[in-house]
């Protein structure tokens, strides 16, 4: 959700932020925009559409931005304002003198605007940000020593929202200063050099040491020197780390989309999220994060499990997990209604949030509420150094390695794993067998080899998903742990596909979806032999009676689905709670697939983001 990079160093600020905002093109793609600054002033230029559209106005001869070694850029998602060059950032104020990129929503936006007109400033947008560069530029007192800063703070104090933002200004273009509330924003300090971003994979080629802002936090960065202080000018000490990331992994290698690289890589992320956490040889689960939290855990008289979008899904399989192994009552609230909804948090109660990227804003506001309430909070997070991952009492991270596919796939499956350690982690301290536990941790540590089986598929799941992507209505059917496999078969085709899909608990068809089913519309069933799969045996049978073509996704060996479906793919048989870790990988293909033989741009849908930083 918008992406900000900035640079203040010795190298060529203008290729090296277009590179930058490249790595941050799956926060928002709709327009992007950059400025650099040299003794002359600031050049600012601005375009509708992928970044590559900006690069190419750049480069088109005459229209060149004079060289410089300090600059910023933002990738946009828009919230206020249509996708338009006027409503791109950078945003400067009526006057030109200051230059601002921003993540976040200024709530107070239209009262701030009405105040500035009525003081005589212009407007040239209709985005929240815009206002933020106006006010700033009001506040500014010209040349004196941190002018810049002190304006930004004068800003910020006015504001309400969230933001992280980077700041140039005409008179000072030596000094870059950024300030973050609610949006991440990391400095990399680099040999001589700074690079800002709102996520590190803009940071690593040029360094790995890290200074992660937190809320109320800003910097002053000039080429020489940098210092981090509060909002109200209170210094605080730069605590530098050191982040694990490996280039290579950002990179496409010989996969047409990030998408596809991540199906594939499941084998690979799930041995990685599974690595020094199953002790076979002492028959234990090793959740470090979790060592000093073991009591609270086995304690707990309730779970709230919270996320959004495909990490929702993750938590309603957490849910089953939950009550089925761990023996504790369980909740899956989506984050952005638990947060307004006065929620019951009694003693004993522990929240866990799960989120791919650690900055989903209404994850955060749920989990910042549930703690405000009293809950332990736990986070199931996949990027290090996350705002959540920071805010939790403990965690377990995914180590899936960084996930750039607007469709999230191998967070899912990683966030799969780790709900399932931790089930196993507390049931095991209650009342689970050695036994038991052991043929869990058994079937786990062969998932890997088992995927690899369904990812085989891909070209039969291509076949398939070719007879149908003409039609505009497709059904995604799944009863118990196969139900929230249903839901995230049914987002993965509506994301990238723009496909209208329905997941619904199996048996729940007959109240009413039923009476949408005509012949040849596609309907996918989650089928695989388990405790209710005669039972849905019953459900394909009312929808074939009707017309609708089954696709299924059943169990190797099953021969006599193949007497009811129109199609078949099969998965190993697995432990029935670790089905979904297998049955949700030839939906990702199905939609990925179908997508491509729609045309769409899979990586990339429309209207999406990767990382939703605003309410
Ligand atoms: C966005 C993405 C979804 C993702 C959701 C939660 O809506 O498009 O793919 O599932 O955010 O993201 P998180 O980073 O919190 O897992």
């Amino acid at each position: 959700m918008c992406g900000i990079v900035a640079y203040v160093g010795k190298k060529n600020a203008q290729s090296l932020l277009l590179e930058g905002l490249k790595r941050l093109e799956y926060r928002g793609y709709d327009s992007s925009g950059i400025c650099i600054g040299d003794k002359h002033g600031l050049h600012v230029r601005r375009a509708v559409g992928r970044i590559s559209i900006l690069e190419a106005s750049l480069e088109a001869s005459g229209q060149h931005l004079p060289p410089g070694h300090i600059g910023m850029a933002h990738t946009r998602w828009a919230t206020h304002g249509a996708p338009t060059e006027i409503n791109a950032h950078p945003h400067v104020d009526d006057h030109n003198t200051i230059a601002l990129v921003h993540n976040g929503i200024i709530e107070n936006y239209a009262t701030l605007k009405q105040l500035l007109i009525e003081k005589g400033h212009k407007f040239a947008s209709q985005t929240d940000t815009e206002v933020l560069a106006v006010l700033i530029a009001h506040f500014y007192k010209g040349h004196e020593d941190d002018g810049l800063a002190k304006a930004v703070q004068a800003a910020l104090h006015e504001a309400r929202g969230t933001y992280g933002i980077a700041v140039m200004s005409a008179h000072d273009p030596e000094t870059l200063v950024v300030a973050r509330r609610g949006s991440p924003l990391i400095i990399g300090v680099g040999n001589g050099e700074y690079v800002v971003a709102s996520d590190a994979a803009a940071i690593v080629e040029h360094t790995t040491q890290v200074v992660y802002l937190n809320d109320n936090e800003m910097a002053v960065i000039k080429p020489a020197s940098f210092k981090t202080m509060t909002i109200d000018d209170v210094p605080v000490t730069p605590e530098i780390k050191e982040v694990e990331f490996k280039l290579e992994q950002m990179e496409l290698g010989k996969y047409d989309h990030f998408m596809l690289k991540e199906i594939f890589e499941q084998p690979i992320s799930i041995e990685n999220c599974l690595r020094g956490r199953i002790d076979l040889h002492e028959g234990r689960v090793v959740l470090g994060g979790l060592a000093n939290y073991a009591r609270d855990l086995v304690r707990a008289r309730r779970i709230i499990i919270t996320g959004c979008g495909t990490a929702w899904h993750a938590g309603l399989v957490g849910e089953y997990l939950m009550e089925d192994l761990a023996k504790i009552p369980t909740e899956v609230e989506y984050a952005s209604e638990f947060r307004y909804r006065n929620p019951i948090v009694e003693d004993g109660t522990i929240v866990i949030a799960i989120s791919q990227s650690g900055e989903t804003a209404d994850t955060l506001a749920a989990l910042r509420e549930a703690k405000d309430r009293g809950a332990l909070s736990l986070g199931i997070i996949n990027t290090v150094g996350s705002t959540i991952a920071r805010e939790t009492d403990a965690g377990v991270y995914l180590h899936v390695g960084p996930e750039i596919g607007v469709a999230s796939t191998k967070a899912f499956s990683g966030q799969l794993v780790v709900e399932s350690l931790l089930a196993l982690f507390i049931a095991r301290r209650k009342y689970m067998s050695q036994n038991v536990l052991n043929e869990f941790l058994t079937a786990l540590t062969k998932v890997p080899e088992k995927l690899k089986t369904v990812l085989e598929q891909s070209e039969h799941i291509k076949t398939i998903a070719a007879q149908y992507v003409d039609r505009e209505n497709w059904l995604f059917l799944g009863r118990g742990y196969n139900y929230p496999v249903a839901l995230e078969g049914a987002l993965k085709l509506k994301e990238i596909s723009y496909i209208h899909a329905e997941g619904l608990p199996a048996a729940e068809m007959k109240h009413g979806p039923i009476a949408l089913i005509s012949a040849g519309m596609p309907v996918v069933f989650i089928a695989p032999k388990g405790s209710q799969y005669e039972k849905i045996l019953g459900n394909i049978q009312e929808v074939k009676a009707r017309g609708g073509k089954i696709i299924a996704v059943a169990s190797e060996g099953d021969e006599h689905i193949h007497t009811v479906a129109d199609h078949v793919i099969h998965v190993p048989e697995i432990i029935e709670p670790l089905q979904p870790l297998l049955t949700v990988v030839p939906l990702q293909l199905l939609a990925y697939h179908a997508a491509v033989a729609r045309g769409c741009n899979v990586d990339k849908p429309r209207n999406l983001a990767k990382s939703v930083t605003v309410e």
